[in-house]
């Protein structure tokens, strides 16, 4: 195969798996200085075998006075991952060390920032409760949102 016909090649079968793809594996959640995400409900198909969250800062205060991160656990987990996660402090990030409650969490951010976090999705059941917040100390009673699987 000659060279130029070998990269259209390529193009189009990268051209033709962008499409043949039905689930959209990643989220852009924005969240600000008024302690809110923009969503309240996150759906993920476990057509995914990974699935990112890009986690989005669009405010100015800074990550130790208006920090935000995203965990992912069950929903009957949230109170306690979040209050071992204030528990764990600032330099923990505020998620408690090998959690085994916590499915994913990003990093904390500050204002102007983004982070992102990926996690497979195979031991999350379809149907399950699961939640996403914020362990910034006082942040989850208002930022969480419910985290739903579909097939
Ligand atoms: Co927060």
């Amino acid at each position: 195969m000659n060279k130029p016909l070998m990269t259209l090649s390529i193009l189009s079968l990268l051209a033709f798996s962008g499409h043949s793809q039905a689930a959209e594996c990643s989220i852009d959640l924005g969240s600000n200085d008024a302690m809110q995400y923009d969503k309240k409900e996150i759906t993920l198909s476990k057509q995914c075998a990974e699935f990112t969250i890009n986690l989005k800062h669009t405010g100015k205060m800074a990550a130790n006075v208006m920090g935000h991160n995203v965990v992912i656990s069950k929903t009957a987990d949230l109170n306690a991952v979040a209050n071992d996660g204030m528990a764990a402090g600032e330099a923990a990030g505020y998620v408690k060390a090998k959690d085994e409650r916590v499915i994913a969490h990003s990093k904390m951010i500050g204002g102007g920032e983004s982070t992102s976090v990926s996690f497979k999705t195979e031991g999350l059941a379809k149907d399950g409760d699961y939640s996403f917040f914020c362990t910034f100390p006082g942040h989850f009673a208002i930022m969480q949102g419910k985290l739903v699987i579909t097939d």
